[in-house]
């Protein structure tokens, strides 16, 4: 192993200059071997300054930095490119440019930190016969190969922070906060934040919801005295029969962006509860920040595992946290389906048992 390289795809998430920084101090330290850090993503190959050497000394002080030194782009998918030709945007293949850049640089591996996007593009480049080896992450918690991802833990902190906050401005107006939060089909960050900042109603896409719940929840607070409630709804969350709305549509190129749902949501309290209510959307404040001490910890150890899964040749493999233990699995088994919520698990459970709405 004489050079890898390392790029960071999708939307950023805190953790991802703690793998950086693993990843070249493993490298240099254990193997004595270069980094080459790809910038934005895919994109960075297919550029003639996209990359850039990666030693000890510019990694030193990211570790609590947020976003990445590297720089993300969550569209550039080299197997379907958006370029301009003859004035028209058309979709091109331009892997094959990508595969012979890897080889130009002399890159033994390719190191992949991205979410499912990322990491099922990072299966498609293994396919074509390229060494690669992927690291999870995201705020949503979504991959199903990993019990979790960094950033998660970051995110709800942040978005627990947020509840915290709004429990004194409700309580102090009588007034419904509805915090909206992300993690696209995934529940996750708004269940864990909910039952931390001890919400009164959580609503998720994995349990679609009725507004007369959220209303009777409401209600039987207003009867006991407790004249304001708080709210967190997952972005993804809909209701019964409906369905998720978005912020943007998916035209042409674009990505379709969910967002909304908390202003229904709002909107339904006003109207039909006859409380006060306020619509707070958190976010991209999830993503930013420091990364916590436990998002940091996993990083760095899926950092240095990475660096060992490549001298092993795990080409096509993704490194994992799985009861505890820090493991590689495959691609293939990781992406294959997407992680949600149990919606009959523990915290599900829980949060029911404990008076908190789950939206039905
Ligand atoms: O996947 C991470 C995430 O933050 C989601 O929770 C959210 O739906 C999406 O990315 C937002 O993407 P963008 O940064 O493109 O607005």
């Amino acid at each position: 192993m004489k050079r890898l390289g390392i790029l960071t795809g999708g939307g950023d998430a805190p953790g991802l200059n703690a793998v950086i920084r693993a990843v070249v101090k493993t490298a240099y330290n254990e193997l004595g071997c270069s980094v080459i850090g790809i910038r934005d993503g895919f994109d960075g190959l297919l550029e003639p300054d996209g990359v850039v050497e990666l030693d000890p000394d510019s990694v030193r002080g990211i570790l609590p930095r947020g976003g990445t030194i590297l720089g993300a782009a969550n569209r550039g998918n080299p197997f379907a490119r958006k370029v301009m030709r003859g004035g028209k945007e058309v979709i091109e293949d331009v892997s094959d440019q990508v595969a012979e850049r890897i080889g130009d640089l002399d890159i033994d591996a390719l190191i992949v930190v991205g979410g499912d996007g990322t990491l099922n593009i990072c299966k498609e480049l293994h396919e074509k016969g390229l060494p690669v080896i992927g690291v999870p992450k995201t705020i949503d918690n979504d991959i199903h190969g990993t019990d979790v991802t960094f950033g998660f833990d970051t995110a709800v902190n942040t978005a627990m922070e947020a509840i915290d906050r709004l429990h004194t401005t409700a309580e102090a107006h009588h007034r419904v906060m509805v915090l909206e939060l992300m993690g696209r089909n995934a529940g996750f960050i708004a269940l864990r934040a909910g039952m931390a900042g001890g919400a009164d109603v959580i609503l998720i896409p994995e349990i679609p919801f009725r507004l007369e719940s959220v209303q009777e929840k409401i209600n039987e607070r207003a009867e006991s005295g407790r004249y304001f409630s708080i709210v967190a709804v997952a972005e993804g969350a809909y209701q019964e029969g409906g369905e998720q709305v978005f912020s943007r549509s998916g035209d042409g190129m674009a990505v379709a962006r969910l967002g909304g749902i908390g202003r229904t949501v709002s909107k339904y309290v006003e109207g039909i509860c006859g409380v006060e209510s306020r619509v707070i959307v958190l976010g991209h404040l999830q993503r930013g920040g420091s990364p916590t001490a436990f998002d940091r910890w996993l990083a760095t150890c899926f950092g240095g595992e990475a660096v060992r899964l490549a001298v092993r040749k795990g080409f096509g493999r993704m490194v994992a946290l799985r009861n505890e233990e820090i493991v590689d699995i495959s691609l293939e088994e990781a992406l294959a389906k997407p992680k949600r919520v149990d919606v009959n698990g523990d915290a599900v459970m829980t949060a029911r048992s404990m008076g908190i709405c789950v939206g039905i």
